[in-house]
């Protein structure tokens, strides 16, 4: 039968505890999430600092309608980008002391943009192997040589780096680009950008980061790994951010050299021949990057991971060493990451199941998420609540 295929693959899944299933979310508000009519405090979403219900962005959001209606109305090159992107895109080059930035409707397609826009039979991308699969899927299919480095692992980088006769890598390629994270989006751990950025000079390579989960977060103004780590363009000629996480909008940009911007205003398909984001969007973004600027709600949210950790170290239960609002718990199978999931669920807790193949093979896991919108006693009623659905599945440390 034609495209019996599909139906099988989703037989596959769905034996294997694989297969993956929407649930609709009715109404959200701060933390607290509304599906089927029942109510769950959240702990999965990636709006870190409680961005998306920000008075001020929702504020600029709404006069953005009324100057430029909902949408943008065409692509960027037609009659798409408006004052308000560019604006947008000044801000982002400032302050990130960049020559100049570029807008995209989301993360995936601008790291889909980067790298079929800059690939050629002799670039080598190499990139580390827990990169988001926005950047691993563009990077395979694109025509550059493609290798994976062991997670931030700078002595396995150097060593594909180095020119072996007997290796088609970088002994025959031209260009190289070496691709990290500024916070890995599974685990939560830091890249190491600051060893990257040294073997990347070595080499002469470029070194490109991409920060969807450390923007908003990172930086004394919420600008970053780059603002956090003092890095400039030299040091990361290629910046990639996202605005559907810790800035509650959506969409994403790449910044870099003015040629680069350029290079990508013309040759990057995902930018030219897509509709500009909303411009109500871009003001909403840029006031989003405006409210945080204090730092304010980026210390409250770095004392809630603070209380996590210490509530969580009390009751045995298994932590990776992430410092960041992503915080981990591997249970090692799909099935048991599921069910726990369910358990936490009729507790009224919200912690989605992670499993193959959106990160490796036996490191199944609740993927929490900390938010400054969490008040302190959510995080005490969270903890709780883990302490007793782990202990059923034997998950605690010491029992
Ligand atoms: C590390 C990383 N890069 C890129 C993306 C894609 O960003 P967007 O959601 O804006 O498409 C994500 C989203 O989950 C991500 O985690």
């Amino acid at each position: 039968m034609a495209f019996a295929y599909l139906q099988d693959a989703l037989n596959a899944r769905r034996r294997e505890g694989l297969l993956r299933q929407r649930k609709i979310i009715g109404s959200s508000v701060g933390a607290m999430i509304e599906i089927d009519g029942q109510h769950y405090l959240s702990f999965s979403g990636n709006d870190y600092l409680g961005q998306r219900q920000d008075l001020a962005v929702m504020q600029a959001w709404v006069e953005g309608i009324s100057s430029y209606g909902v949408g943008s109305g065409a692509s960027p090159l037609v009659t798409g980008h408006t004052d308000a992107h560019q604006q947008l895109e000044d801000f982002l080059a400032t302050g990130l002391n960049r020559e100049a930035a570029l807008l995209f409707n989301s993360g995936f397609a601008a790291n889909q943009a980067v790298c079929q826009a800059l690939s050629h039979p002799n670039l080598c991308i190499l990139a580390d192997k827990l990169m988001h699969a926005s950047f691993m899927e563009a990077g395979k299919l694109c025509d550059a040589k493609f290798k994976r480095f062991r997670h931030n692992d700078v002595n396995h980088l150097t060593n594909l780096l180095k020119t072996n006769p007997s290796s088609d890598l970088s002994s025959s390629a031209t260009d190289k680009l070496i691709v990290s994270e500024g916070i890995f989006s599974m685990d939560g751990d830091l890249g190491c950008l600051n060893e990257l950025q040294n073997v990347a000079q070595q080499h002469d390579a470029w070194l490109m980061v991409d920060d969807a989960h450390g923007m908003g977060v990172l930086g004394k103004t919420g600008l970053g790994s780059v603002e956090q780590f003092n890095l400039s363009q030299q040091q990361v000629p290629i910046l990639m951010g996202t605005f559907g996480k810790g800035i509650g909008t959506s969409g994403a940009f790449v910044a870099g050299s003015q040629i680069l911007i350029d290079y990508l205003v013309n040759f990057a398909k995902h930018y030219v021949y897509s509709t500009a984001m909303p411009p109500a969007m871009a003001l909403a973004t840029h006031a989003s990057f405006q409210s945080l600027a204090d730092g304010s709600k980026q210390q409250a949210l770095t004392q809630r991971i603070a209380q996590f950790r210490l509530l969580c170290q009390q009751k045995g239960i298994p932590l990776t060493d992430s410092s960041t609002a992503i915080q981990p718990i591997i249970i090692g199978d799909p099935v048991t990451c599921l069910r726990i999931s369910e358990d936490l669920k009729q507790l009224g807790l919200w912690v989605t199941a992670i499993r193959y193949p959106t990160v490796p093979k036996g490191t199944d896991r609740l993927r929490i998420t900390l938010s400054a919108s969490h008040k302190n006693s959510d995080i005490e009623a969270f903890v709780d609540g883990l302490e007793i659905v782990l202990r059923r599945y034997q998950v605690l440390l010491n029992e």
